[in-house]
């Protein structure tokens, strides 16, 4: 039985602590530049710069609405894994990222909860940040990213 007061690193408290928001969505797009209209255009978001990032072999485009935060995710190479996504299920909703403290933190505490990871060790994400995949099967269906963002 836990308990409110409980010390255990990895119970129920942690969890609570862990996630501070949500940082993104991300949309994947097989073409960056025509997808931008509607976003920047009809909708009226505010746009930044396109950003290759090449571990995940992706251009990304970062649009803001108010305080949330939209990611268009455009592959770059056949062998980004956008490519297999778009393939397999046509543009949509790719994942939903949370923001956290600290990445590895993070992993580590949901490594110990028994939550099934894609990412054991967190890798180099768009705009310096640091970034983490939690599989699907473990999460509903749900893609999930953790990130940590030296900008926030
Ligand atoms: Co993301």
């Amino acid at each position: 039985m836990s308990s409110p007061g409980d010390s255990n690193p990895d119970g129920p408290e942690a969890l609570r602590a862990l996630v501070r928001g949500l940082h993104h969505v991300a949309i994947a797009v097989s073409d960056l530049e025509a997808a931008r209209g509607l976003y920047e255009g009809a909708l009226g978001l505010t746009a930044g710069q396109v950003e290759f990032v090449p571990d995940q072999r992706v251009n990304v485009l970062v649009l803001r609405a108010g305080a949330q935060r939209i990611e268009l995710v455009e592959p770059a190479s056949e062998d980004s894994p956008i490519t297999g996504f778009l393939a397999r299920r046509g543009g949509g909703i790719h994942h939903l990222a949370w923001r956290v403290d600290d990445v590895d933190a993070a992993l580590e505490h949901l490594r110990a909860a028994g939550v099934r990871l894609i990412d054991e060790a967190s890798r180099p994400g768009a705009h310096g940040t640091r970034v983490a995949f939690l599989h699907p099967k473990a999460t509903g269906g749900v893609l999930m990213e953790l990130v940590e963002d030296p900008n926030d």
